[in-house]
């Protein structure tokens, strides 16, 4: 029995279809009450049991009600799984306050309000596994993602905090995901205050990789699990060179992540949910060669004029 948040769409869409096609039951909350009766139907088609109970979980009483009405529908809760998010592209002085505030709201709070909610529970029945999606972002920086990076970074500590809490509770697990890019529609769900279309840093994984992998935590639960060769090297270049790692995101970032395509700013999904644009990919991996053909010599040319400017100042007076 096993709670997804974030059900509606991406990850948390995928995992819902992936535990009910094993048999499981699944409650699916989200904001997009009726996008969560179609999956919750593709669900009991797929062999499991479903129940939607639409949620905002920015909303602490929100998350109560939810684990209530699952308690008392299905009489426990084996794992429950934090896949909702929203986020923002802008640079933080760009970015309004109350964009921020949301992103983190439902980024890291709706996660606490969900640990919140089913710890007491876990203990109660004596096991339950936590399922906390993170991502590389709270190992990493990038420009033009502030409150996003704040959410994930601390939702890294709050979850090693509550792991270490837990130790008088055996039967009870912490599980955080760290994913690179995926092949999701956040990118088109984020608020805009670049002024650019954005996409995902190459090279982007497919969401079955993380749903195995939230599946993996959930049958065999495991402190931390990154998901993404790639972008896991990029957060150790961030911790071991951070300096080098300042100069060279910013240019990266403007030549992969921000497409010459013009948009008009706007607040995404942030505030309200999109339905219509939903799904659990978005056909980012096809353009993914032509993206790392560009990212390579950006990277490279970076390298180049960091290490130059490094140099020259080593020589000035
Ligand atoms: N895609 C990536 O590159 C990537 C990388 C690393 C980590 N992640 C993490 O993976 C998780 C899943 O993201 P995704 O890529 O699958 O994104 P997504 O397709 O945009 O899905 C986000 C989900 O969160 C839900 N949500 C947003 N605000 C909510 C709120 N206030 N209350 C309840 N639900 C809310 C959305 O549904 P409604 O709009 O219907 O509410 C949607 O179901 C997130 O934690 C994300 O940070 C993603």
């Amino acid at each position: 029995m096993v709670v997804v948040t974030g059900a509606s769409s991406g990850i948390g869409w995928l995992a819902a279809h992936t535990f009910a096609a094993r048999g499981d039951t699944v409650v699916l909350a989200a904001r997009s009450a009726q996008t969560l009766g179609e999956i919750a139907v593709e669900c009991e088609q797929r062999g499991g049991r479903a129940l939607a109970v639409p949620t905002d979980v920015s909303d602490e009483g929100a998350v109560q009600a939810l684990t209530r009405r699952t308690v008392e529908t299905f009489g426990r809760i084996d794992a429950w799984v934090n896949g909702a998010a929203v986020w923002s592209y802008g640079r933080f002085e760009d970015t309004p306050g109350p964009v921020f505030r949301q992103v983190v709201d439902t980024t890291l709070f709706g996660q606490v309000h969900a640990a919140r909610a089913v710890l007491p529970q876990f203990r109660s029945q004596g096991h339950g596994v936590l399922v906390n999606i993170s991502s590389l972002y709270g190992r990493l920086s990038s420009p033009y993602v502030a409150p996003y990076v704040a959410a994930k970074w601390a939702l890294i500590g709050f979850s090693d905090v509550l792991r270490q809490e837990l130790r008088d509770a055996p039967g009870v697990a912490v599980c955080t995901i760290l994913p690179g890019a995926v092949d999701t529609p956040i990118y088109r769900h984020a608020a805009n205050y670049v002024g650019r279309q954005v996409r995902p840093l190459p090279p982007v994984i497919p969401p079955e990789r993380v749903v195995a992998a939230v599946v993996r935590a959930v049958d065999h639960p495991r402190r931390e699990i990154v998901v993404g060769r790639a972008h896991h090297l990029a957060a150790w270049a961030h911790r071991l060179v951070p300096l080098l790692y300042d100069r060279l995101v910013v240019p990266v970032v403007n030549g992969a992540a921000l497409r010459d395509v013009p948009v008009p700013v706007h607040d995404g999904t942030v505030f309200a949910p999109d339905p219509a644009s939903n799904g659990v990919d978005d056909g980012w991996r096809r353009h993914d060669h032509r993206l790392v053909a560009t990212i390579l010599p950006t990277a490279a040319g970076g390298a180049a004029a960091a290490a130059a400017a490094v140099a020259l100042s080593r020589r000035l007076p």
